[in-house]
């Protein structure tokens, strides 16, 4: 194993909104086809042979501050989203996970989530995890809290990582699309030693042949991690 195995892809999907609006169309045409790239990337990574999870940005702490009908939008695709794609999660042996404050989501949603997740669950040959109004922050916080209500007086990072609502190694690769260069608060425990690649890429548009071109630039990379060269 070298130091660039990649075994934990991360992604913040962003510029679904700036696609639709380059095309004069609303943002919510730029949402349904950001949903079709992830299938796409999903079914990548399932045939790669190091990749144990990807795990997708959808939705955000933050993005409740965005008009009520993009955010019903949202709920609805997502939904939509987990209905058509269980043959595929079967086809390919994909397992779903969510993870976030789920709870916050409608019954017919959150029972629409748990359901993807059971019939999934003994799926080996990739973990698709969907950050669903998730926030680092927000994460880490309730980790402290566990460990707190555990009664504990001091905690380890060993504590920490183990009380996180994510059982997954840390991100090796962390991608993000539309230009932005910022986390805009996702995985920050986990992205602490992540390779990072910005796209201009907008969503909707991007790519396996793209995705293939940054995974051999993550390969070339010298993963140090504080050590000397
Ligand atoms: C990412 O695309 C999707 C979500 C955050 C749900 P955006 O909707 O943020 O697209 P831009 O950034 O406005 O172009
Ligand atoms: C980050 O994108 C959240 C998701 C991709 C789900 P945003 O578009 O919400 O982030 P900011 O507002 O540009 O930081
Ligand atoms: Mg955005």
């Amino acid at each position: 194993m070298t130091d660039t195995t990649l075994k934990h892809l991360a992604i913040i999907m962003d510029g679904n909104g700036r696609w639709a609006k380059e095309r004069g169309l609303k943002r919510t045409k730029g949402h349904e086809a950001g949903a079709e790239t992830i299938r796409d990337i999903t079914t990548y990574c399932a045939d790669h042979s190091s990749i144990e999870t990807v795990t997708f940005y959808a939705f955000s702490t933050e993005n409740w501050k965005r008009p009520k009908f993009e955010v019903e939008f949202l709920m609805k695709l997502l939904d939509q989203y987990l209905k058509n794609e269980l043959p595929t999660y079967q086809k390919h042996n994909i397992r779903f996970q969510a993870i976030g404050c789920i709870d916050h989501f409608s019954k017919a949603l959150q029972k629409r989530i748990k359901e993807s997740e059971e019939r999934t669950k003994t799926n080996s040959s990739l973990t698709q995890v969907l950050a669903l109004n998730y926030g680092g922050r927000a994460e880490i916080t309730q980790a402290v809290n566990k460990l707190i209500a555990e009664g504990k007086k001091s905690v380890s990072q060993e504590d920490i990582s183990a009380a996180l609502q994510t059982p997954y190694s840390d991100i090796d690769l962390l991608i993000r699309t539309s230009g932005e260069v910022r986390l805009s608060n996702f995985l920050l425990w986990q992205v602490s030693y992540s390779e990072l690649y910005f796209t201009p890429t907008l969503w909707p548009d991007f790519t396996t042949e793209e995705l293939d071109k940054i995974l051999k630039d993550f390969e070339k990379r010298h993963r140090r991690f504080g050590g000397a060269v």
